[in-house]
């Protein structure tokens, strides 16, 4: 089983690299080289913690821990979600799924009516079932190939 609870920043090297691996292995060929790069270079932590910690702390961030190991996150401000990414050997467990609701119920406490998103291309089945419906067409934002979505709380 696994469980849900708030970032710390000891979680900093486990995120980076869950983000990194999944992102290689499910969203690379959707995005450009370009895009990749600066993906990558984001989730650094060489200097210590750095700009993604940073990063975090101005977002609300849940992970999801099994055995004591993060394996997986959600992150975002308010009504968007920027990233959601779940170890790819522990996908389709009901992981992402958990880490999303536990982010609505947070801000539906709140008053927040909906949530927003810009889906990978891999993760729109994903978001369909849990409720979040496309609201225009395909995109490129910033060579990332994105699916805007939005779910009514
Ligand atoms: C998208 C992602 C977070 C889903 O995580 P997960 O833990 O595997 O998802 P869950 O197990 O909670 O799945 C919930 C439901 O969605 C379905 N689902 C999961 N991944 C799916 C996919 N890629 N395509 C279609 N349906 C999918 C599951 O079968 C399940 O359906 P059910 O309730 O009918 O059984 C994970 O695949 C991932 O990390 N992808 C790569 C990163 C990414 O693209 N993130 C989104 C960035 S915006």
């Amino acid at each position: 089983m696994f469980k849900i609870r708030k970032y710390k920043k000891s979680d900093i090297a486990a995120i980076s690299e869950i983000m990194k691996k999944t992102f290689l292995k499910c969203n690379k060929n959707d995005s450009s080289d370009e895009a990749v790069n600066r993906f990558l270079a984001d989730l650094d932590i060489s200097d210590g913690s750095g700009n993604l910690h940073k990063k975090l702390l101005h977002r609300t961030v849940f992970v999801a821990v099994m055995d004591d190991r993060v394996v997986g996150l959600v992150s975002g401000k308010g009504s968007w979600i920027g990233s959601l990414f779940v170890d790819h050997r522990y996908h389709k467990k009901g992981i992402g799924r958990k880490l999303v609701e536990e982010y609505e119920n947070n801000f539906k406490k709140r008053g927040l009516k909906f949530i927003t998103l810009r889906s990978s291309v891999y993760a729109v089945g994903f978001y369909q079932s849990i409720g979040f419906k496309k609201t225009t067409g395909l995109r490129n934002y910033k060579g990332y190939t994105i699916w805007p979505m939005k779910k009514t709380l």
